[in-house]
């Protein structure tokens, strides 16, 4: 089992360029499931969570590569539309796969992905969206078997919570069916939108992406086409982060302005000077940053929860105490424990974090809980007294492309073991 070994105390200074977003590249790999032809996607991050998405197509009959972050995808026919669970389990987002199956072929099934690190994770607003699109949908010891009952058709949907991968989902299934499908309180993060470019790329009918009305007309077939994959905004987050805790001074290049506004606020209440131009920003520390009021995280454009316990990492050193207020995911606190061993002091109150700054954290073993709460460890190693030894980094391979290669060229001391 491999582990990320950070000494702690050293500033971090430099440039660094930001991988390609997770959230992006896999509902586009799903979105291949759709497109007839060899799909080309560039600046794609070598994740564990992409090679099971690969896997998934392969496994329905594509043909599918990796190298230098291109990673490409030759459709030529859905073989198999059924996704088994040893590949459903390795991912949790392969739910995602499901609207562009049924678009694709009118039929689907694979296994119910279950509860995991952040607590439930229903996809209740997935399946009535597809139902009102004409599946019918059967439960059955874990399965779901989904079928098109006359033809896919569209909708006017309005969702109840502005779930991500349900607007994903139906996007993908809205793309081949019949007429027009109407998404309200559809979730407006930035990956949606980089979803729909590729696919009218692609020759699809989709506007309103990245708002919160997205129209989708049905168009009959789509072709494959080369895409570049928007930058990831919650790694920014991180390398922000791991500036910000070490008192250091860092430039970030290929980064959407607009995308990463939502992270910024916090970082200037902390102190740091940034200065954000259209594809980089730069961050400056001070020695001591401040408390900050309060972190809440809300649907985008509101403060991700992806960047919840990154952020939290960083305010454990802070000067005085913060709050932050999670309400997107039930159980995403599990990383508090782990900080606390290092020396933190948080208390968990229900969805509330308060956060006491410490004048010290000191290295110990850890384990990541889960993928960004394993990250925010790492960024904790980085401000703590000698080793910290970071267990279980499976989680954080899903989302980062070599994280310690990443530190380690802007100065931190972080390898694998
Ligand atoms: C996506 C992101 C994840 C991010 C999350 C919220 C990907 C691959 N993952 O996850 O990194 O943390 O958005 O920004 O893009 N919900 C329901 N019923 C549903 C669907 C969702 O109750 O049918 C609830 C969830 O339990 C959760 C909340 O809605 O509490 C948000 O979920 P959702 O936006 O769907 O997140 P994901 O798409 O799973």
């Amino acid at each position: 089992m491999q582990s990320i070994v950070v000494e702690g105390k050293n500033r971090l200074s430099g440039e660094i360029k930001v991988q390609g977003a997770k959230n992006s590249a896999l509902p586009i790999l799903a979105a291949t499931v759709l497109c007839d032809g060899k799909t080309v996607l560039t600046n794609c991050p070598a994740l564990t969570d992409v090679f099971s998405a690969e896997r998934i197509l392969t496994h329905l009959g594509c043909r599918c590569g990796f190298s230098d972050n291109t990673a490409t995808v030759e459709n030529d026919g859905i073989k198999n539309p059924h996704i088994p669970d040893t590949l459903m389990s390795e991912m949790r987002s392969s739910i995602i796969f499901l609207g562009a199956i049924l678009g694709k072929t009118g039929e689907c099934s694979l296994s119910f992905p279950g509860g995991c690190e952040l607590g439930a994770r229903p996809i209740d607003i997935h399946l009535a969206a597809l139902r009102r699109m004409g599946v019918s949908i059967s439960e059955e010891f874990g399965m779901l078997r989904c079928q098109v009952s006359k033809e896919l058709h569209g909708a006017k949907l309005t969702l109840p919570f502005p779930s991500v991968g349900a607007t994903e989902n139906i996007i993908l299934a809205a793309t081949l069916a019949k007429g027009e499908t109407v998404i309200r309180n559809a979730a407006r993060e930035p990956e949606i939108r980089d979803v729909a470019e590729f696919l009218n790329k692609c020759g699809a009918d989709i506007s309103g992406a990245g708002e919160s009305t997205v129209v989708i007309h049905g168009v009959k077939k789509l072709h494959a086409c080369e895409h570049r994959i928007m930058p990831d905004r919650i790694v920014a987050a991180t390398y922000l982060s791991a500036a910000a805790i070490t008192g250091g001074e860092v430039t970030l290049t290929d980064i959407r302005a607009e995308d990463i506004e939502s992270v910024m606020p916090p970082f200037e209440e902390m102190g740091c000077y940034t200065y954000i131009s259209p594809d980089s920003v730069y961050i400056k520390a001070p020695k001591k940053i401040k408390r900050v009021k309060k972190i809440i995280t809300l649907p985008h454009p509101g403060f991700p929860t992806d960047a919840q316990a990154i952020l939290m990492a960083v305010l454990c050193r802070a000067e005085g105490t913060s709050v932050i207020s999670e309400n997107i995911f039930e159980s995403r606190y599990k990383h508090v424990p782990q900080l606390v061993r290092m020396g933190a002091d948080i208390k968990v109150e229900g969805k509330a974090a308060i956060v006491g700054g410490v004048s010290k954290l000191f290295g110990t073993t850890v384990s990541a809980t889960d993928l960004r709460g394993g990250a925010a460890l790492v960024i904790a190693g980085l401000a703590a007294e000698g080793t910290t030894t970071v267990t279980d980094i499976a989680h954080i391979d899903r989302g980062y492309d070599e994280i310690e290669r990443a530190l380690s060229s802007l100065g931190g001391k972080v390898s694998r073991i």
